[in-house]
């Protein structure tokens, strides 16, 4: 199994690009089970949780070549209505081929997927929209079911605006004749990318980043082509480890108006972030000052950068406290970093962080992908060598991130 050697202690300095946006590429790529007409999806990460995408795709019955961040996808045999467990197990996104399947065939069969280290997870709300839309639901030998006579166009509120189940009933009011309504919807970047190539595809969608979404759809969707947006979270992470080094760095391509609650929060800690006509750049030139934050729902603080703030606010200059308030397990990598000397003390969804003049390299573990990204951020700061193992957990979300980084002057190497 891979792992990080990484020399840290040194500042960040240069240009990056940042990459296509996983998030928003994975149900671009799954929605393209619309039609059987050809789709091409450009700057796609090559990342592993798009090859799982793509293994996923093939195996449901499309002819996918993937090559340069090109993805283009076209029909090859009959679709099946199944994803199975192997596949939704190691990728929850799988879930999403339900609106599409649904809309489609009047069928899914998705695999439970279970939970995960970070949460529970459950999909009772996708469920219980697709039940309102006239879905029946049952499980059969782990699977979940859903299937209807024909699915109808309605009106649906969301008791929270969960990003999957608003993309997965955009999918599926898409491919149906109609207009249907989310409300409480989440008003994520990457909702409003699926909208764009939604309506590329023959669908009317509007407010798509809002709280409203109102897509007519057509059961005539036809093939489009699509550029992903790029990965804010990606972008976040760099300029979190930008910050934490104390460096300099350039994020060619990121997007400020999707970063704005970590804009604000950095800006506040006294790093000095400008926006430039080709992305941002960051400057750290001291210690950050502490500054608390509370993930929440877009445009809030994002739950998946919760991680790699608390790395660089364990180098604050006094105490912050973080209350995580999407996921309900999501500080695994606070013990990680006590073992670098970080001071951070957990208890249900707050943590409180005492800063500390710097940390230390230590051999730690990834627990999922953002908990890595931190402890690669910290271990970019800590002054000495940090070993970091699982980073099959990073490779789900980070793009040729050992090259990237070693291009702003860090030392990182891959090992095996
Ligand atoms: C998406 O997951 C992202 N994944 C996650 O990114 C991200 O952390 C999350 O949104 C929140 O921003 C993809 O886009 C592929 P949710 P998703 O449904 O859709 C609860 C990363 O690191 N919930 O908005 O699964 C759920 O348990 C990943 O890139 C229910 O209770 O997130 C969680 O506590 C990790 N019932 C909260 O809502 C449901 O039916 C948010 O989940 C659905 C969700």
């Amino acid at each position: 199994m891979d792992f990080f050697v990484i020399d840290g202690g040194r500042p960040l300095r240069g240009a990056v690009r940042v990459s296509g946006s996983k998030n928003a590429a994975l149900p671009i790529l799954i929605s393209t089970l619309l039609t059987d007409d050809e789709c091409a999806i450009h700057n796609v990460p090559e990342l592993r949780d798009i090859r799982t995408t793509v293994r996923l795709l093939e195996l449901m019955g499309k002819r996918v070549s993937y090559a340069r961040g090109t993805a283009v996808v076209a029909a090859k045999a009959r679709l099946k209505t199944r994803a199975p467990y192997d596949l939704v197990k190691q990728m929850r996104a799988s879930v999403l081929v339900a609106g599409p399947l649904l809309a489609r065939f009047h069928r899914a069969q998705v695999a439970l997927p279970g939970g995960c280290t970070i949460g529970v997870r459950p999909i009772d709300i996708h469920l219980e929209a697709f039940k309102r839309l006239g879905a029946k639901v049952s499980t059969e030998h782990g699977d979940v079911v859903l299937s209807c006579d024909r699915l109808s166009p309605g009106a649906v509120r969301f008791r929270f605006p969960s990003v999957g189940a608003t993309e997965n009933l955009m999918m599926a009011a898409a491919g149906i004749r109609g207009t249907t309504v989310l409300r409480n919807a989440a008003r994520e970047p990457e909702i409003e990318d699926l909208g764009i190539f939604l309506t590329r595809m023959g669908a009317r969608v509007t407010g798509a980043g809002t709280s409203t979404v109102t897509v007519e759809g057509t059961s005539r969707l036809h093939g489009a082509e699509h550029w992903v947006i790029p990965d804010r979270v990606e972008a976040g992470t760099f300029l979190l480890a930008a910050a934490a080094t104390r460096g300099d760095v350039r994020l060619v391509g990121a997007k400020p108006a999707h970063l704005e609650a970590l804009l604000e929060a950095v800006r506040r800690s006294g790093a000095v972030v400008t926006e430039l006509p080709e992305g941002l750049r960051v400057r750290a030139p001291k210690r950050p000052r502490p500054v608390d934050v509370r993930t929440e729902p877009h445009p809030g603080f994002p739950t998946d950068l919760q991680a790699p703030w608390m790395a660089y606010m364990a180098l604050a200059d006094g105490k912050s406290k973080v209350r995580e308030a999407v996921f309900e397990n999501r500080f695994l990598h606070a013990a990680e970093l006590g073992r670098m000397g970080a001071r951070i003390r957990t208890g249900g969804e707050r943590a409180v962080i005492e800063g500390v003049p710097e940390l230390l390299g230590a051999p730690i573990m990834a627990s999922d992908i953002r908990a890595g990204a931190a402890l690669v951020v910290a271990a970019l700061a800590a002054k000495g060598q940090t070993v970091i193992q699982r980073v099959y957990h990073i490779d789900r979300g980070y793009e040729r991130l050992e090259k990237k980084l070693r291009a702003l002057g860090a030392q990182i190497r891959r090992a095996h």
